[in-house]
């Protein structure tokens, strides 16, 4: 469920209208709704009411900080990849006991940033991480809490891109590997295991592959006991997908999820923390452009649109349907049309969709990419030199540019040209 909705005919983030809004900050542009936000965030918090747990929302899908500052003064953690996220939910007012640090490649210097900021946890992913980590601690004269993701080699059954749980993937040590690990973690003077870690993708759509990975999770938890560790939390990662064809059946809901995390592992008396990215904020988004140009191709129409691959890059990059919608509600009875949904960009793979129905579209209409709230703005780039757009956040009949589109000059001023050039 997500609060984009037809009003008199007009699509409406909210109580505002988008056309009022692409009047203030011109196309195209991300709006998010803050309630989607909400209400998302509390939905996973009660899927896992009764047992103690932190839903550390994924930082990498909407790292904007209005909206970590909204989830964040909800009482979320976060879950972060780089110093730059790090220092972004920081920036929004999440304390570090409530931030944990994933990633595959962890710089020195981004251990560093996050020790001396406060860490509630770092999730090591390999041996040498490890002992990078113990050396970045023990020049700062702290002690670390630490968990190690395993690689479970469960099929996540979704796009092989954003697959992790496989044992082929680079994610995490394998989890027959993983009692040795923990053993020399343990030893590290400057290091304190606390838990398990596992994630195994995104775009979930079945809960199988979590229940395999979470029962492994909860044998290997068992063992570490057995071998004198103090597990006490698991960290499980995210993942869960939404429905990005309104026509589709909808994945699981996060209270089914919960009920998968209950069976799997809670009986072991663990804190339970998720990294829920997309479900939060992927339908909390919506991008808007306008049409440039119908131009008519061979057998095809195409719509050009003012937005492009560098702004919303999912469909090119894995295939990715959005629903796409006309903000101005069509007359009912039209007959479709078939359109071929393209940005100006100079490479074919710049297409949202093909031959998508929609009625009859003209140039200068406005319409709505649903479901990009999430892993939207935040891959988006300069490609084509065109300068990245920017992102409202609408809270019941107000909104606000929470990201400024830069101007040229902006844009042309980071670079520098050599006085001996
Ligand atoms: N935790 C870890 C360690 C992750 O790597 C990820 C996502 C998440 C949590 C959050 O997963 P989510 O709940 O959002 O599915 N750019 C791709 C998705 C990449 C996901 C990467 N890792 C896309 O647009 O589909």
């Amino acid at each position: 469920m997500d609060h984009f909705n037809y009003r008199a005919g007009l699509l409406h983030a909210e109580d505002v209208a988008i056309p009022e809004i692409a009047g203030t900050v011109g196309t195209p542009f991300y709006v998010y709704s803050a309630a989607t936000l909400r209400r998302h965030f509390q939905v996973f918090d009660d899927a896992l009411a009764g047992m103690d747990h932190l839903v550390c929302y994924a930082v990498k899908a909407n790292s904007n900080l209005a909206v970590l500052k909204l989830l964040g003064d909800m009482g979320a953690g976060m879950d972060v990849v780089s110093a730059g996220e790090y220092l972004r939910a920081k920036a929004a007012g999440v304390p570090g006991e409530r931030i944990v640090f994933s990633g595959v490649g962890k710089t020195r210097e981004e251990m560093r940033i996050a020790l001396e900021g406060g860490i509630r946890q770092v999730n090591l992913e390999s041996e040498p991480e490890m002992l990078a980590l113990q050396e970045v601690a023990s020049s700062l004269g702290v002690t670390v809490p630490v968990t190690i993701r395993v690689n479970p080699d469960v099929d996540a059954k979704t796009h092989e891109k954003i697959a992790t749980g496989k044992s082929e993937n680079k994610f995490g040590i394998p989890i027959a590997r993983a009692r040795g690990a923990y053993g020399e973690t343990a030893a590290q003077p400057n290091l304190r295991v606390v838990g398990v870690d596992v994630h195994i993708g995104s775009q979930l759509t079945d809960l199988a592959p979590y229940r395999a990975a979470y029962t492994k999770v909860a044998e290997l938890t068992e063992q570490l006991r057995a071998d004198g560790h103090e597990i006490s939390r698991l960290d499980l990662g995210g993942g869960l997908g939404i429905p990005y064809e309104a026509s589709n059946t909808a994945p699981p809901l996060p209270a089914d999820y919960g009920a998968v995390v209950r069976e799997t592992v809670g009986q072991l008396g663990c804190e339970i923390e998720i990294e829920p990215g997309r479900l939060i904020a992927g339908n909390a988004g919506l991008m808007v452009a306008r049409t440039i140009y119908v131009k008519q191709g061979e057998g095809r129409k195409f719509l050009i649109l003012d937005a492009a691959m560098n702004d919303l890059v999912r469909p090119a990059m894995y295939e990715a349907h959005h629903d796409i919608v006309p903000v101005i509600a069509p007359e009912p009875g039209l007959e479709q049309e078939h359109y071929d949904i393209v940005g100006p960009v100079c490479e074919s793979g710049d297409t949202f969709a093909k031959a998508r129905s929609l009625a009859p579209v003209g140039p200068e209409d406005l319409i709505a990419f649903r479901s990009a709230g999430a892993y939207g703005a935040v891959m988006a780039s300069e490609y084509n030199s065109r300068p990245l757009i920017p992102e409202v956040l609408v809270d019941g009949d107000q909104f606000a540019v929470v990201r400024a589109r830069p101007s040229y000059a902006e844009m042309l001023a980071r670079d520098a040209v050599p006085d001996w050039l």
